[in-house]
């Protein structure tokens, strides 16, 4: 047997661990109103397997994320395109289960997500790391990796950058950087697995980034 996990001694008192939020900014009168307010409307249906409403989840927020995407990122996707998934984490899960084999390739952020790690981990799959610097990925040191790696014969199956507030260096990757960074992995002929996790606690200015998805462009 495996050594036990030590148990949990509690939060440390400047805890960065975790995309934590400002305890006395939870809407606390609001949230319990809104959900007072749904469970009265639709709290029946709490008695069936995803609200008997399929597999895809609540087509309200559905409708939400797809009209969100729509004006903030201009993706032209309907409610149907969308996926509710219980947090990031499912969605990784599910994007690395569709695309990855052992012994795939793909790229990440030289300093990233641990949660990535331990999924790619568990699926055999290599890692390369892409440096990084003050405005993530930098374009010139992914074109030396990916041609690296296109000499090996491999081509990597994704790209994975969290552009927008990123994790752990806190970069926004700049536009004209954004199209750079596509342009190249178009030309090696490369996915892009972007996780915007954060891009919805930038503020002012940055309209490029406000948008919360996980997805693949
Ligand atoms: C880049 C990134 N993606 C995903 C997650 C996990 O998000 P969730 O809590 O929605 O599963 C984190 C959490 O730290 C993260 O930093």
């Amino acid at each position: 047997m495996p050594a036990p996990a030590p148990r949990w001694g509690g939060n440390a008192k400047f805890n960065f661990i975790g995309g934590h939020n400002d305890r006395t900014l939870i809407p606390i009168e609001e949230l319990i109103e809104a959900t007072a307010s749904v469970l009265r409307r639709e709290g029946a249906d709490l008695a069936l397997y995803g609200l008997g409403l399929g597999p895809q989840g609540y087509p309200g927020l559905r409708r939400f994320v797809a009209d969100k995407v729509k004006r903030w990122r201009g993706i032209d996707a309907g409610p149907d395109d969308v996926l509710i998934t219980q947090g990031s984490g499912q969605a990784i899960d599910l994007v690395n289960a569709v695309l990855l084999e052992p012994g795939d390739t793909v790229i990440l952020e030289e300093f990233t997500y641990q949660g990535y790690l331990n999924n790619l981990r568990r699926l055999g799959v290599k890692m390369v790391a892409a440096p990084l610097d003050e405005d993530g990925i930098r374009i010139d040191a992914l074109a030396g990796v990916l041609d690296g790696l296109k000499r090996q014969g491999t081509i990597p199956k994704y790209i994975c950058t969290t552009a927008t507030i990123q994790n752990p260096t806190g970069s926004i990757m700049p536009l004209d950087r954004r199209h750079q960074l596509l342009a190249l992995a178009r030309d090696y002929g490369v996915p892009i697995f972007e996780d915007e996790c954060y891009s919805d606690l930038t503020w002012g200015g940055m309209q490029a980034a406000t948008s919360s998805a996980t997805g693949i462009s």
